[in-house]
């Protein structure tokens, strides 16, 4: 599988992991090589868990993996619990892995990378959501282990008490935890105290790729925030990070804003055959660049807001956030106190999504922003869409082009313990519908072959 990714394809991660090692000291101040740097190796939150946690997590698994994981020496046993949460081991040091900032004193803290940087077909490549975090489950498990240990408990094993964070595995309820933060602030961020509200819609969303960010002007799916290095520090809203912090962190955010917006999406690594696609291309002009614009020399990204009728896809996202919502955070010190916002003024009451860039498309399955469709196949064959699906680790489907899964009619029981629940996708369950996008339906079947060819070179 590895040995199908080109050369190409090497370079852009070895350059990307050559980062790791340079010295944050040497990294000038605001530069790309410094926000990755800083990503890797800054806590900006309290830690989640300890080495000594994480080394006793397996005894809360289910058997036959429980046993499998007692008999197993040491570096296995953490192999396996870092694959089983659905983490990416780094490649400078496997026995990490790259969604967690680990200290010296042992200490795991949870950065951007946990929903933001994951792997395709078992490589990771920079940028690429992380399709595969159980933040849920490890939650869970953790806060078992820290009972038993006698630890306190932390701001996520609390938290996930009363707010779901992730129903499936791939996939996270982040909207809602920044939302359910924000009410706590007032525009400058100061902690407001308030009773926190239980009619929120939680819903699961797929993280987009980073390498988009370069192209758009405005953040998320409905399109309404502004983008900018303050924008992407909501996620730092834990109680203990007050006003001042925000602040102090801005310049490495700077940093970090400055190696999203240089990464490039990831070439097909596999062959193309070029006739097949250059009819493709002419396909895709017709039906799909509307929305998406058109790419290669020349290209163009259009970023077109689309009605939900038309679209079709799940509501959830759209109607989970209110225009108070939307407003207030555009309107405050995120948003430079609404002057990065006013080109977005009607996006607050946003009527659809966004039709995202297809770069590098290939690699950023799950489909739709709550990642319901496992392959561009199913894109384009709406009719076709398994009701519910499990993927496999790290498997990758190069005829269908996306996750390699299994489909079922239904669940294949209604007994499963929830860890072993969450690694089916369920689109018959509130905010996981695969429905909608059905743009493909007005082609026939040589058009869509030709058409799957050309979204390989995106
Ligand atoms: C728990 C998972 C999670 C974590 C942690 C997280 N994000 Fe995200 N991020 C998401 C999701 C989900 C979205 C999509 C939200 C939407 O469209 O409504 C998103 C959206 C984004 C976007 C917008 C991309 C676009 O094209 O619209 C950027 C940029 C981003 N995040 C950066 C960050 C940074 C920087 C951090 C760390 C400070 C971070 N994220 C932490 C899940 C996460
Ligand atoms: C009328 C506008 C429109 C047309 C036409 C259209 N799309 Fe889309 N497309 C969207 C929107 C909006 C989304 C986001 C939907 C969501 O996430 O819920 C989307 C999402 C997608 C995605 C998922 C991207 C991702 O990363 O999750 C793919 C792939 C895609 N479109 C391919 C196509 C192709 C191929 C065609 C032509 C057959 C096409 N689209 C035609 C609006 C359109």
């Amino acid at each position: 599988m590895k040995k199908s990714f080109g050369p190409h394809g090497f370079v852009a991660i070895a350059v990307a992991w050559a980062g790791v090692t340079i010295g944050s000291e040497l990294d000038p101040a605001g530069s790309a090589a410094r926000g990755w740097t800083v990503l890797r190796t800054k806590s900006y939150l309290p830690a989640d868990l300890d080495q000594e946690v994480f080394d006793e997590l397996w005894t809360t698994w289910e058997e036959p993996l429980r046993s499998r994981a007692e008999q197993a020496p040491l570096a296995e046993r953490r192999r396996m619990a870092i694959e089983r949460y659905g983490l990416v081991p780094d490649p400078t040091d496997p026995a990490r892995p790259l969604q967690y900032v680990v200290d010296a004193e042992g200490r795991w803290t949870m950065s951007c990378l946990a929903c933001h940087q994951g792997q395709v077909r078992g490589v990771p490549v920079p940028g690429v959501p992380n399709s595969t975090y159980a933040l849920e489950t490890l939650t869970e498990e953790v806060r078992a282990v820290k009972i038993r240990q006698r630890k306190p408990l932390a701001h996520m094993d609390v938290g996930s008490m009363f707010l779901p964070l992730g129903t499936t595995n791939g996939t996270t309820n982040a909207v809602m935890f920044g939302v359910a933060l924000m009410r706590h602030r007032d525009a400058d961020l100061g902690i407001v105290r308030k009773p926190p509200r239980f009619d929120l819609s939680h819903h699961d969303m797929d993280a987009p790729a980073w390498w988009h960010y370069a192209k758009r002007k405005s953040l998320y799916a409905d399109g309404f925030a502004p983008k900018g290095h303050r924008m992407l520090m909501q996620f730092l809203l834990v109680e203990q990070n007050g006003p001042e912090k925000f602040r102090e962190w801005e310049e490495e955010f700077r940093a970090i804003e400055r190696w999203i917006e240089s990464l490039e999406a990831p070439p097909w690594p596999g062959r193309v055959d070029r006739d097949l696609a250059v009819a493709g291309e002419r396909v895709f002009t017709a039906t799909c660049a509307e929305c998406h614009g058109t790419y290669g020399v020349g290209g163009a990204y259009p970023e077109r807001l689309v009605p939900i009728a038309e679209i079709g896809t799940d509501r959830t996202r759209l109607d989970s956030l209110t225009a108070t919502e939307r407003r207030a955070l555009n309107d405050s010190w995120f948003g430079h106190y609404g002057r990065d916002a006013e080109p977005l003024r009607e996006r607050e009451q946003p009527e659809g999504y966004v039709a995202p860039p297809l770069d590098g498309v290939w690699a950023t399955a799950p489909y739709f922003h709550n990642g319901s469709v496992p392959t561009l196949w199913h894109v384009l064959h709406p009719a076709e869409r398994p009701v519910v699906w499990q993927r496999t680790a790290t498997g990758y489907d190069d005829a269908r082009v996306g996750l390699e899964i299994e489909a079922f009619p239904e669940m294949p029981s209604d007994k499963l313990r929830s860890a072993e629940r969450r690694r089916y996708f369920d689109t018959r369950k509130p905010g996981k519908s695969a429905a909608g996008h059905d743009f493909a339906d007005v082609l026939d079947a040589d058009e869509k072959r030709a058409l799957l060819e050309y979204l390989k070179t995106l």
